[in-house]
C-alpha cells in the first residue's frame, strides 16, 4: 500500500502513473481522481464537478451508477460469482443477456458468444469468419478502428499505431469507406470485410444507404463474411439500438461491446447458429475464454439492455439537435458530424482541440480527443441525459469553445 500514498507535494520522478505503480498509457494523463460517479455526473477529488460528454468513450449510455442495473449486480453477487470457464455450465443472467440481445436483432443474428471485451470480440468475428469461408484475407476500410489486440490492430486503418507492431495478420487489405468503386476488391478469394456501421474515430462518418447495400450484395455474391462492428455506434449510441437497422442490411456477424455491459467489461459476436456451431468442432472449443459471459456481467448486461428498450429516442434526437444547432452556429466551429448521440465537432487544428479540451475540464466538462482525428473532438453524452442537463453541459462546451 506504501506506493499508493504518493502526495501532492511529492514532485513525480516517472509521471504520476508510473510512480503509483500503474502502467501510463501517455506521458501526460488526465489524473482526475474519481470519488463516484452519478448520471451524467463525475465527482473528482480534484476537479470537482464534471459533466461527462462522453460516457467513458461509450460505455456509460444509460449514465453513470444506474440504479437498475446496480440492484441487478448486487443480486447477482449474492448469488455466485464465476463458477467455470464459458460454454461449460448455464448462467440465468447469460442465457437472459443472450437472449434479449438478439431481440434486437434479424433472425440469422441469434446466437451470442459473449467475451471480455470489443477487441476480443472482434478476434472472435474473425476467427468464425475464417472457418466460415475457409478462406483467410481480408478487407477492412480506411479510418476503421477494432481494437488493439493482434488481430484487431491488423484489421485498423492507423498505420502510424501499426507500425512497432509489425508484422501483424497476412493479407488485409483496406478499401475507401464508403465509396462504391473500392466494392471491386472484393471477391471470392476474401474471407471477411470487416467495417464500423458507423465509423468512430474517424470522426463520426456516416456511409449512404446505396453503399451499405451494394456492399452487402458483393459479400453475399462471393460468399464473403460481411462483419459489421457496433461497438461504439450500437446500444443506443446512433440513435437507435443498433445503427446497421437504418440501412436494411444485415451483417453474417455482429460485434458489440462497451455499453452493452451497462458499466461492467464484456463484448458479444453474434452470428447465427449454424455459423456459430462451427467453434465447436474441428477444432472443440474454437474460441475459448475463461471470463466470457460471467454472471455478474452478464446481469449488467440483462439491465443495460432492457433500459435500452426505454431509451426515448425522440426525445434523445431533440437534445442532441438542439447540441448539434447550437454547436454549429459557434464561430469557431468547422462543421460537426453527427449520428444520434454521437458527434465529431471539428476545428481549425490540433492544438485548438487540445487547448477547448483542457479549458473544459477547467470548467467542468469532460471532452475528449479522437486518436485519428487530432483537429476534432468528440462527444457522446449519457443517452439518458434530461432536457436540463443537455442544456448544462451545451453551455459548459460552448463556454469551453470560445477558447478556440
Ligand atoms: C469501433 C470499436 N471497435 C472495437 C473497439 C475495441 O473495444 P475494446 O476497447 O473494448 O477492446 C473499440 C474501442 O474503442 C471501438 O470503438
Amino acid at each position: 500500500m506504501m506506493k499508493m500514498t504518493n502526495t501532492d507535494t511529492t514532485p513525480y520522478k516517472y509521471g504520476p502513473f508510473l510512480d503509483l505503480g500503474l502502467a501510463a498509457t501517455t506521458p501526460y494523463p488526465l489524473n482526475i481522481k474519481i470519488n463516484s460517479a452519478e448520471g451524467v455526473w463525475l465527482n473528482c477529488e480534484n476537479r470537482g464537478r464534471l459533466f461527462d460528454a462522453i460516457s467513458g468513450i461509450g460505455v456509460s449510455n444509460f449514465g453513470h451508477g444506474h440504479p437498475y442495473i446496480k440492484a441487478a449486480l448486487h443480486e447477482q453477487i449474492e448469488k455466485n460469482l464465476h463458477t467455470m470457464v464459458y460454454g461449460e455450465f448455464h448462467h440465468e443472467s447469460t442465457i437472459e443477456a443472450a437472449s434479449l440481445l438478439s431481440s434486437f436483432l434479424p433472425d440469422n443474428l441469434d446466437t451470442v458468444y459473449f467475451v471480455n471485451s470489443g477487441t476480443e470480440a472482434i478476434e472472435g468475428a474473425l476467427k468464425l469468419s475464417k472457418r466460415i469461408t475457409g478462406r483467410h484475407r481480408m478487407i477492412a476500410c480506411i479510418g476503421g478502428y477494432h481494437g488493439n489486440t493482434a488481430g484487431s490492430l491488423s484489421v485498423s486503418s492507423n498505420s502510424e499505431r501499426k507500425a512497432p507492431f509489425l508484422p501483424l495478420l497476412p493479407e488485409v487489405s483496406f478499401i475507401t469507406f464508403n465509396d462504391i468503386q473500392s466494392l471491386s476488391e472484393i471477391d471470392d478469394s476474401i474471407s471477411c470485410v470487416i467495417i464500423e456501421t458507423i465509423q468512430g474515430d474517424a470522426g463520426v462518418i456516416v456511409p449512404s444507404e446505396a453503399w451499405m447495400i451494394k456492399l452487402r450484395e458483393v459479400c453475399s455474391k462471393n460468399g464473403v463474411t460481411l462483419i459489421f462492428d457496433e461497438i461504439q455506434c450500437g446500444m443506443g449510441r446512433s440513435g437507435r439500438p443498433f445503427a446497421f437497422t437504418e440501412y436494411k442490411v444485415t451483417p453474417d456477424i455482429l460485434c458489440v461491446g462497451k455499453a452493452l455491459g451497462g458499466g461492467m467489461p464484456i463484448g458479444a459476436f453474434v452470428s447465427s447458429r449454424a455459423n456459430m456451431k462451427l467453434l465447436s468442432n474441428n477444432p472443440v472449443l474454437g474460441h475459448i475464454t475463461t471470463f466470457g459471459g460471467h454472471p455478474v456481467t452478464c446481469a449488467g448486461a440483462v439491465a443495460a439492455l432492457k433500459l435500452l428498450k426505454d431509451i426515448d429516442f425522440v426525445a434523445l434526437e431533440r437534445r442532441c439537435d438542439m447540441w448539434e444547432q447550437k454547436l454549429s452556429s459557434h464561430s469557431s466551429v468547422k462543421c460537426v458530424r453527427r449520428n444520434g448521440a454521437f458527434f465529431a465537432i471539428e476545428l481549425k487544428d490540433a492544438e485548438t482541440t487540445s487547448r477547448v479540451i483542457l479549458k473544459g475540464l477547467e470548467i467542468g466538462v469532460l471532452m475528449f480527443w479522437f486518436l485519428s482525428v487530432p483537429s476534432a473532438f468528440r462527444l457522446s453524452p449519457p443517452l439518458s441525459m434530461s432536457d436540463e442537463e443537455a442544456e448544462i453541459g451545451i453551455a459548459m462546451i460552448l463556454e469551453a469553445l470560445n477558447v478556440a
